[in-house]
């Protein structure tokens, strides 16, 4: 799937939404890319915490949590809840909320 245009929409605290973003891409990157601002403390190795996002909608659409979510605390029981260093699109869209 990485380099196939999908159409992605991330919603920070101002509600920027940014669309045909390459799938394979994480949540992080795509932020970075386009001067939306999201907090990462650890550099995007996922040993921080401080990219947490919340995803609205298209939960399918992303990849599964991984090991260092888990280990950060994160529930995979409660998948809505993700860090956007960890956290790649699949395909289809996505509403991501940068509420922390
Ligand atoms: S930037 Fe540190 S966990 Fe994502």
């Amino acid at each position: 799937m990485i380099g196939e245009t999908q159409s992605l929409k991330i919603y920070s605290r101002e509600k920027i939404k940014i669309e045909n973003q390459e799938a394979g891409k994480t949540l992080l990157q795509i932020a970075n890319e386009n001067d939306v601002q999201i907090d990462q403390a650890c550099g995007g190795n996922g040993v921080c915490t401080t990219c947490m996002v919340k995803v609205k909608s298209g939960m399918e659409n992303l990849n599964e949590m991984t090991e260092k979510e888990e280990m950060m605390g994160l529930d995979p029981e409660n998948p809505e809840v993700r860090l956007g260093c960890q956290c790649s699109i699949n395909g289809g869209e996505c509403d991501v909320e940068i509420a922390f």
